[in-house]
Formats: C-alpha cells, sequence, structure tokens
C-alpha cells in the first residue's frame, strides 16, 4: 500500500511540484533590488568600492535555482541600482578527495602589496573566504587574489590561513586598522555563538588577539560578523564600533543583532547591554558593509532571505544598499539605516511622470489613492510619508491593493506604538514611537520586497510579498478617525 501510494505520488505528483517551483515568475524580480540572473543567491560577498565602482559579491549557485556548489557571483555598478553581471568569480575547487564550496567572506584592497601578491607595485584585491569542505567535516579561512580589478581570482598556493579544525568557523570579515597598522579579521565560531579577532600584516599570517560572545541573543547560531567604527552623532571625537551578527531575532527567527562598544585595535568591549536587532524583519540576513569606501562613509547590504514561496529563474535578492549611523536616542546611542543617500541623485532624475509629490493632506477614513491606471501602477514605489497622529487608531500605506480593496498593509497602531505589515497570514511588527508627534515611514516596495524605515530609520522592518499580478493599487489610509499626512513624496523606479 505505501509503495503503491509512493509510485503514485512520483509518477503524478512530483512532477507538478517541480513544475511549480520551476514556474517563471516575473512578476516578482525585483527592479531596483539586485538578483542573480538566474538562480540561487545569498549573502553578499566582498562588498568593496574601488576606482568609482562598487563590486558585489554574492553567494551563488551557478547551476542551479537552489542552494549548492556554493561560488562567488559578481556584479559591478556605479550607481549602486543598476548593476552589471559578471563571470563567477571564485568558482567551487572540486578536487579527487575534497570538495570546497566558497562560502562568506570580505574583499579588501591591498593598496601597499603587503600580501605581496600584486605585480608590477600594483596592489592586488585579496579576498579573504571561508572554504567550506564537507567531506573533511571543516571550515577554514582561505585567501584569493587579483591582479584584473576583481574579475577572476588565484588561490593562494599556502591555504588555509586561519585553520582550528572545526567543522564550524566562517565569514571572515577583513578591515585596514589605521591606528595599529594592521589587518583585523573578526570571524565567527557560530555553534560557540562568539566571534574571534585576528592580526595580520601581510593577509596571510594570522594571529588570534581577543575572543566575544555569549552575549546579547544567543538562541541560534552566530554568523557574518562585522565590525565598524562609526562617529557617534557624526562627531569625531565620539568614536564607537558596531558589532554586526547575523543570528535570531526576537522571535527567535532569522534576523541580525548588533552590539555597540569600544575597541582598542585587540579587545571588543560591549558598553551597552541591550539586546538590540538590526531589522525587524523575518528576511533580512547577513548583511555586510562596503569596504574602502570615501568619505567616511559606511553602507551595507543584506540578504533578504527567500520565504517557503518559489521564485523562477532565480531565488533570493539583495536589500537596497543601506548607509549606517550612530545617533543619540533617549534610550542609548542606535544604528540608524537608510537608503544609500547614492541613490537620491537618480530619484531627482527621474521624469516628472514618475514621480509626485503633496503636502499637508488630511486623511478620513477614506482610501487616499496614490496610484491610478497609468501612474504609480508598477509595484515598483518607493514612497516617502510623515503623517502626524490625530484621531484615527490606524495609519499608514496599502500597497499592492487588489480590485476588491484587500492589499498589503503598512500600518501604524498609535496606542500599540506598534508598526506592522500585514500581508494575508503574515503579520510582522515592531515598536516604534512618534518622534516629535511624528511618524516618518520610507517605503521601498519592489516587487516582491517591502523595506520600510520608521523615523529616519531608528527601526528598519523588511519582509516579501508574493501579490498576484494585478495587485498592483497604492493608497495612504487612516482607520477610525483622522490622520494629518504632512509630506508624500512618491517615485516610481520600473521600467
Ligand atoms: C549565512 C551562511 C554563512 C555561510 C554561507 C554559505 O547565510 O550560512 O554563514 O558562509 O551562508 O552559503
Amino acid at each position: 500500500m505505501k509503495r503503491s501510494l509512493f509510485a503514485i505520488f512520483t509518477a503524478v505528483l512530483l512532477p507538478f511540484t517541480l513544475r511549480a517551483q520551476d514556474q517563471p515568475t516575473p512578476q516578482w524580480r525585483p527592479v531596483y533590488h539586485f538578483t542573480a540572473p538566474q538562480n540561487w543567491l545569498n549573502d553578499p560577498n566582498g562588498l568593496i568600492y574601488l576606482n568609482g565602482v562598487y563590486h558585489l559579491y554574492y553567494q551563488h549557485n551557478p547551476v542551479e535555482n537552489k542552494w549548492g556548489h556554493m561560488s562567488w557571483g559578481h556584479a559591478v555598478s556605479k550607481d549602486l541600482l543598476h548593476w552589471q553581471h559578471l563571470p563567477v568569480a571564485i568558482p567551487e575547487i572540486e578536487t579527487k578527495d575534497t570538495t570546497t564550496w566558497i562560502f562568506s567572506g570580505s574583499a579588501v584592497w591591498d593598496q601597499h602589496n603587503s600580501s605581496g601578491f600584486g605585480k608590477k607595485g600594483r596592489g592586488p584585491i585579496v579576498a579573504i573566504y571561508t572554504a567550506d569542505q564537507p567531506k573533511q567535516n571543516k571550515e577554514s579561512q582561505f585567501i584569493a587574489y587579483s591582479n584584473d580589478g576583481g574579475l577572476t581570482y588565484t588561490n593562494y598556493a599556502h591555504n588555509p590561513v586561519v585553520d582550528i579544525q572545526k567543522k564550524d568557523f566562517r565569514d571572515p570579515s577583513v578591515i585596514w586598522l589605521e591606528e595599529q597598522h594592521k589587518w583585523l579579521m573578526t570571524v565567527a565560531v557560530p555553534a560557540e555563538h562568539k566571534v574571534q579577532f585576528y592580526h595580520s600584516t601581510n593577509l596571510k599570517d594570522w594571529e588570534l588577539i581577543s575572543e566575544f560572545g555569549n552575549q546579547g541573543d544567543t538562541r541560534k547560531i552566530w554568523e557574518c560578523p562585522s565590525l565598524t567604527p562609526l562617529y557617534v552623532d557624526g562627531d569625531p571625537a565620539r568614536k564607537k564600533w558596531l558589532l554586526m551578527i547575523s543570528s535570531g531575532n526576537q522571535d527567535a527567527a532569522t534576523g541580525m543583532q548588533y552590539f555597540i562598544g569600544d575597541f582598542d585595535g585587540k579587545t571588543f568591549t560591549n558598553t551597552d547591554t541591550t539586546q538590540l536587532f538590526v531589522d525587524a524583519g523575518k528576511t533580512f540576513y547577513a548583511a555586510i558593509p562596503y569596504n574602502h569606501l570615501p568619505d567616511n562613509r559606511h553602507t551595507m547590504i543584506g540578504w533578504l532571505m527567500p520565504f517557503e514561496t518559489a521564485t523562477a529563474p532565480w531565488r533570493g535578492q539583495m536589500s537596497i544598499p543601506r548607509d549606517l549611523s550612530l545617533k543619540t536616542t533617549a534610550t542609548g546611542i542606535r544604528l540608524f539605516q537608510q537608503p544609500s543617500s547614492v541613490l537620491n541623485t537618480y530619484l531627482e532624475k527621474l521624469p516628472p511622470a514618475k514621480k509626485w509629490q503633496q503636502s499637508a493632506i488630511s486623511l478620513d477614513s477614506k482610501d487616499f489613492p496614490i496610484s491610478n491606471e497609468q501612474q504609480f501602477n508598477t509595484n515598483t514605489n518607493w514612497i516617502d510619508a510623515t503623517f502626524t497622529p490625530g484621531t484615527a487608531t490606524d495609519f499608514g500605506l496599502k500597497i499592492a491593493q487588489q480590485k476588491d480593496g484587500s492589499s498589503v498593509v503598512i500600518g501604524y497602531n498609535v496606542a500599540r506604538n506598534e508598526l506592522y505589515i500585514h500581508a494575508g497570514k503574515d503579520k510582522q511588527q515592531l515598536k516604534a514611537a512618534p518622534v516629535n508627534n511624528q511618524i516618518r515611514l520610507q517605503v521601498l516596495f519592489d516587487k516582491s520586497s517591502v523595506e520600510v524605515f520608521v523615523n529616519n530609520g531608528e527601526k528598519v522592518i523588511t519582509t516579501l510579498v508574493f501579490p498576484d499580478k494585478e495587485a498592483t493599487g497604492c493608497a495612504a489610509f487612516a482607520e477610525k478617525g483622522n490622520v494629518q499626512l504632512n509630506n508624500l513624496n512618491v517615485w516610481d523606479l520600473g521600467k
């Protein structure tokens, strides 16, 4: 009996399941968020800015639309919005006894050729990544170098450069320490909820200098760490270090946490014991900052981890590049995130038909339409709306609206001080109080991703949605009362 049921399943149902998985889903392919041309993508890797070009390497399966065959995919951009796809930069390595998957890591410009990998006095780009070797049950840190501007890499002949004989030991993030004149590697020991810090002068020989861990949220493994110096409130006299780690969030779902502390070149000391999270949604993960950005800018990209709903022929997308800053708030120093300021140039240049500005709108219980038959109906809207609460219990924005009125709701509940996203059964929320009696929502909707920056990015919540093709309406709303929409800016980044 069992056997015959199984036979029916494989013969009749399985092909359908597979076909559903492969069914192209162009309606969900984002336009201004990065996806691989085809197949699977996860973490951003080796984010580096060189000669006016933003490089984006990423965890990629070049052959299938699911995780596996991990390699570093590669794309470049001049504006963080339009990406040119390039061939795989670091492919998996297959030998008779060993499979080496190229897991996450970082890239630096070795300007003074400390590694000796450079040619003709020119500094190479050096990638530092985790070699995942399942047959050996091991992860260790490898390096590879590029002398053609990051297009192709040669693996160092004497890899690994750091090996502590563990199955889980990954995601090296390397930065240059100006004061100490040393390279610093931050790398995770996932199962032990800790990161290790290593020093090097040549990117080949590394010395363990300290560890940090078993604080904050330890419900899930720790991955993809990064350490970034930032000036609090932009004041160079108040430098703090931001340690970001991918692990569990409030609901123990996937997410990222951060620590703010001091770093003396060797040891990181957490100076705020509050549990802090980078993004309140379930999808934002594995974000790392760019290396070598000018003007003390710090910008990160994260991976929006796909939900169960399959997309094809691609799977997984990146977040919008986010500028990072630390600001003093009533509860302490907090991480603020904003869509990269580099993107403003593009928004400003959009033709008049693709942007709209309104101010001083009084909303009552009737929806205030943003889209119509001709405009803002492509599910690629970027909306910036500032509200002053009135008598309404809830207010906010509706996107991906159907003819029957149902939609994805990005709402603010006044009594609960809560920002929420309701998309069918999926409900996610975060706490956010008005600032100067205002709630500002920057909503970046791109076919299947929604990033919401609340109150200038003091809080962020990101999710994925899978609306019907026809569900393209967009409106502002108030429930059971009124609200003042002080400022509304809408841009359509669609084609
Ligand atoms: C995070 C992660 C990393 C690892 C990579 C493998 O999403 O698990 O820890 O290096 O993905 O693809």
